[in-house]
Formats: structure tokens, sequence, C-alpha cells
């Protein structure tokens, strides 16, 4: 890994379901994964589960009611990927960069995320119509 990237591995694949309960159970029948993480991110609004796929996880986002992101994304496109979250070093170098780049953020500064981490979201109008979520480990 050189000491520019940004970068380090793909943390999860976000992928936004309309009843969380049941999306777990298919999950497990249908992949053989079981969850390994559940938490309710109450300043999201959603309630997720994470599933260990090799040094990365699917992540289930249930919406906490529909005037949340993950309740409006669900009316507005349906179930499918949300986001990808990338693992990086630090995410206020990751956030310079993109700055600099001049890609729109949504988040500005870190914020706390699942799993005691710190992340950061960025416009997925800067990125091709992929919402990406920077993720610092605790
Ligand atoms: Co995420």
């Amino acid at each position: 890994m050189g000491a520019d990237e940004v970068l380090l591995d793909v943390d999860h694949i976000g992928i936004a379901v309309s009843a969380l309960t049941t999306a777990v159970a298919e999950y497990r029948a249908a992949l053989r994964v079981e969850p390994v993480h559940r938490e309710v991110v109450q300043d999201q609004g959603v309630e997720e589960v994470f599933f260990r796929t090799g040094s990365s996880f699917i992540q289930l986002l249930g919406a906490l009611g529909p005037d949340t992101p993950v309740g409006r994304f669900l009316a507005r496109r349906g179930e499918g990927l949300h986001h990808v979250a990338y693992r990086v070093r630090s995410i206020e170098e990751a956030l310079d960069r993109l700055r600099a780049a001049g890609v729109p953020l949504i988040d500005e500064a870190p914020r706390s995320g699942s799993r005691g981490t710190r992340i950061a979201f960025v416009h997925p109008k800067g990125l091709h119509g992929v919402l990406i979520e920077l993720v610092q480990a605790p």
C-alpha cells in the first residue's frame, strides 16, 4: 500500500431493505452468512445488520421511519444498493483530499457511525452516482 493511498479496503456494501428481519432471514438462508452485529443508529434513522464476508461486510439497512434518509431512499428507488463504504486511515485526511479534488461532501466533518467507527458520506454526484462512505476504525 502506497503512503499516498486514501482508501485501504472495502469496509462494507450498504443495502437498503424494506423489512430488515425478513431480509436477514433471507440472506442467512440464501447466502449462508450469519449476522455478526446489529445496531440502531438513531441520528441516522437506521437499524443496521452486518454479515462478514472475508475482510468486508454486507450491511443491511432498515429505515426507522419514512422520514429518514433510508426511508426516503426506499420510497424513491426501492430496495437495493445504497452505498459503498471504504476504510481509510484518517477521515480528515481523506476529506481534505476529496475537498481539494472538488468532490462535494455530505459530511464536512466526521461523525459517529456504528461499531464505534468514525464515518463521513461523500455526495454521489461527485463520484459517478455512487454514495460513498468513509470509515475509520475505532
Ligand atoms: Co454504511
